[in-house]
């Protein structure tokens, strides 16, 4: 995949550029899920901005956006669950990012010790408590701490790029592990 470059003007980026540039930072895909309220109905929402904070404590940070409609209830879970995706894994993907209050209807899951949405074929998952929250423009950043964890078979990531899905393959042409 090719893309012409391009060079903005020092100041305040345009929102395009902003993106195009930040787009070409490739990242797995994870959906945070939960179960808010009274318990009964899980929750979730597609996330590209998780990363590894801390190994101790074991911390974790994604980015919430302060116009989620998902976010204000799934932070009211007892827990939530980080699910790293794999790579036959976009139309959850799709499907999670969607702002729609169904979107978890056709979704099949099982639960994690404290019964959060574990998402069947999901690369790995991390059950966690939100530690702290810091609005930041128009996201808020979520620290979150890990209490349990698992990993499913590995298949390989699915990684997002510049607004694509893919799948990961070894620079040296070896299989993927
Ligand atoms: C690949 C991908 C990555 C995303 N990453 C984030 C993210 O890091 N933070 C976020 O708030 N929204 C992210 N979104 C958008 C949310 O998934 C989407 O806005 C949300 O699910 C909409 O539903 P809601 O309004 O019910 O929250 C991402 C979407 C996709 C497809």
């Amino acid at each position: 995949m090719t893309a012409t470059g391009f060079t903005v003007a020092p100041g305040r980026p345009d929102a395009d550029a902003f993106r195009s540039a930040l787009g070409r930072f490739a990242t797995g895909v994870v959906v945070v899920t939960g179960l808010p309220g009274d318990g009964t109905r899980p929750s979730g929402l597609t996330v590209n901005s998780f990363t590894s904070v801390s190994l101790d404590p074991p911390l974790v940070s994604f980015c919430a956006g302060r116009d989620s409609r998902t976010w204000p209830g799934l932070r009211t879970s007892a827990r939530i669950c980080v699910n790293i995706l794999g790579a036959g894994q976009e139309q959850t993907s799709r499907r999670l990012a969607r702002s729609d209050p169904d979107k978890f209807a056709s979704v099949a899951w099982s639960g994690s010790p404290s019964g959060q949405p574990v998402l069947d074929g999901a690369l790995a998952w991390l059950e966690c408590s939100v530690e702290a929250e810091h609005p930041a423009g128009d996201h808020h950043i979520v620290v979150a701490r890990v209490h349990a964890l698992g990993a499913g078979d590995d298949d390989g990531p699915l990684l997002f790029y510049r607004g694509g899905y893919g799948r990961f393959v070894p620079a040296d042409g070896t299989a993927a592990p």
